[in-house]
């Protein structure tokens, strides 16, 4: 690819801009200074502007983000903090989407990700990936809840949901896993069973377990293998260090 156009979809300017920055001579190709616009570069190359390194990694990159609450689960809001206002220090961070959607007021795992079939599969209801949150409810469920979403339990405005696995931890705590995505899901299974989220988190997307040394506010990238337990339809049994 020509240097010019390298530079310019890479967001240094545009064509005409990247054209007077090499002429400035601020463009260096393997250590040295280039002019021509017309110069071939390819990705393995290391090319700087005015010393500063582009980044021309193409691989796909995927983020564990632990979501804290009070942003909302989007790129771009008028009034709220978004969880993409985390990630705006990324290159070419246009490019990346969140795998699905936690409330305002959730915490927990979310993936971020520039590849897009990957974030397709993630969020597909037909691949039933489990997600299994931990909650705390003010209000006490209903002695037969366990069973009732074990057995596909139908939400207060009828909605059928499919099987979840719901473990009580004590009266006002539990895990609930799904393996669906409808919205508020967590919070109005737990209204229908009687009880009443004040505090929800996401621990984990397939096999993937939040990292908890991870701080509330920040992300790392995903190794190889967590991608993969991500996309995992069986989870193993929960071992949550925190609870
Ligand atoms: N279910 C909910 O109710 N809220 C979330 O943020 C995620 C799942």
């Amino acid at each position: 690819m020509r240097l010019d156009k390298f530079l310019a979809d890479h967001e240094i300017g545009t064509r005409s801009e990247v054209k007077k920055i090499l002429a400035k001579g601020c463009v260096c190709v393997n250590g040295l200074i280039i002019k021509d616009p017309k110069t071939q570069v390819t990705n393995t190359d290391q090319i700087s502007v005015s010393g500063t390194l582009i980044e021309t990694d193409t691989k796909k990159r995927y983020y564990m983000f632990h979501k804290p609450a009070g942003c909302v689960s989007a790129k771009t809001d008028a009034c709220e903090q978004t969880v993409m206002d985390f990630f705006c220090g990324e290159p070419r961070w246009q490019e990346l989407c969140i795998v699905g959607r936690l409330d305002k007021d959730t915490e927990g795992l979310l993936i971020v990700t520039d590849d897009g079939a990957y974030c397709h599969t993630l969020i597909s209801p037909k691949k039933h990936i489990p997600k299994t949150y931990y909650f705390e409810t003010d209000a006490p469920l209903c002695e037969e809840a366990e069973k009732i979403a074990g057995e596909g339990m139908t939400l207060r405005d009828k909605t059928k949901c499919s099987p979840a696995k719901l473990e009580m931890i004590d009266e006002s705590k539990g895990m609930l896993t799904i393996y669906e995505g409808a919205y508020h899901q967590v919070k109005r299974m737990v209204s229908a069973l009687g009880g009443h989220v004040c505090y929800l988190k996401r621990m984990s997307i397939g096999n993937l377990m939040l990292d908890e040394s991870l701080a509330i506010g920040t992300y790392r990238r995903m190794t190889e293998e967590e991608t993969w337990q991500a996309i995992c339809q069986s989870p193993k049994k929960n071992s949550y260090s925190k609870i």
